[in-house]
């Protein structure tokens, strides 16, 4: 190109540019080089006409050339740029993808379970009443008739708090802070309470110095239950448990009662029912028994109730203790209690779904 008139050549690495620059820097380039007031090739082309004659013609035909590839350059790039728009805005929607379930919730089997077995005796005119999982060991043990050092308390394998017990009023203050072992000190609070007659079942979280193992929890569920009044007998004892496991198990399920010892039930026993997995015939769940055991009771010892100020001469009671955890596993089929705890949602799923393993 000539001196003295526009160097077209310069305006060529802006050309090659083009193939490189993103929406806003592609809509500057435009107007710089083809905008009607400023675009150079514009300018160029005005400088055409002030050129001489033999100049005229081959500049003219060089810039409207160098024109044409501009514009070309900026069509294929404005398409190229629409088009990789258009594949981000559609990846990730897949129009043929199944949708995705909502996530419900369901209650946690031992929920369940402790839920049901309130109900089943709310029915029966049993009210619920809960008590302190720190408990004293007047609670926990002697006004349940635990004789202080008697070996029955190391059954109880028992959490004591380091915390002194704060000074209560009136005699029931007594003794070391600890984690209650079982719910059975609610019977005292609720005999405390109230005067028979009493029906309360008592749900709530108890605690023992014991290793986590596929059987045994340092901390797990008890539902107790108590029936105090005049005439109450073995007799209601009985009725009332078996009405219970056939309502909570099946109406063809077979209990039994075993002799057993707790020192504030006298008699003691220990309630089995069917194997709910072989249904009697024996398996390594029920260890060939062809029985699992779900829950002691009694009838509540006589010093239990002078213990809390009830004439046993005209009172009688009776009372259980079972262990919602443990039911769970007997209902469920499961394995091993540490299930109960792991939040696995394969496990939760499968028996928390509502009716799934309902008779
Ligand atoms: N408290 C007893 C236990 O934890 C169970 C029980 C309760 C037994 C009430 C008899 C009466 O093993």
């Amino acid at each position: 190109m000539s001196t003295g008139y526009p160097d077209l050549d310069a305006l060529l690495p802006r050309l090659e540019a083009i193939p490189t620059l993103g929406p806003d820097a592609l809509e500057a380039e435009h107007t710089a080089m083809l905008g009607r007031k400023s675009g150079a090739l514009t300018a160029a082309l005005k400088t055409v006409a002030t050129l001489p004659v033999e100049e005229r013609k081959r500049f003219g035909a060089a810039v409207n050339q160098l024109k044409t590839r501009f514009e070309e350059a900026f069509a294929a790039r404005s398409a190229a740029l629409d088009a990789e728009r258009r594949r981000r805005e559609s990846a990730g929607v897949d129009l043929t993808m199944p949708g995705r379930r909502r996530w419900t919730g369901a209650e946690h089997p031992v929920t369940r379970v402790v839920d049901e077995i309130v109900g089943i005796f709310r029915e029966l005119g049993f009210a619920v009443a809960t008590g302190p999982e720190v408990e004293t060991e007047w609670y926990n043990f002697l006004a349940l008739n635990f004789p202080p050092d008697h070996p029955a308390m190391d059954m109880h394998d028992t959490l004591y708090l380091d915390a002194p017990a704060a000074v209560e009023e009136g005699r029931h203050s007594g003794g070391k802070l600890l984690l209650r072992t079982h719910t059975s000190p609610v019977q005292i609070r609720v005999m405390h309470a109230a005067p028979p007659p009493v029906r309360v079942v008592m749900p709530g979280m108890v605690y023992r110095n014991d290793a986590m193992d596929a059987s045994h929890l340092p901390a797990f569920s008890q539902i107790e239950g108590l029936a105090v009044d005049e005439g109450i007998s073995f007799v209601d004892l009985k009725a009332t448990l078996n009405h219970f496991a056939y309502r909570f198990f099946s109406p063809v399920t077979k209990t039994r009662f075993r002799p057993s010892f707790f020192p504030f039930t006298e008699p003691s026993a220990e309630m089995d029912v069917e194997c709910q997995l072989c249904h009697g015939t024996g398996c390594p769940a029920c260890k060939g028994t062809g029985w699992m055991e779900i829950l002691g009771c009694g009838m509540v010892h006589e010093a239990v109730l002078e213990n809390v100020g009830l004439d046993p001469e005209r009172y009688t009671g009776w009372a259980f203790g079972m262990g919602p955890h443990r039911i769970a596993l007997l209902r469920y089929g499961v394995p091993d209690i540490r299930l109960l705890l792991g939040g696995d949602m394969r496990f939760l799923e499968a028996v928390g779904r509502p009716g799934r393993t309902d008779p």
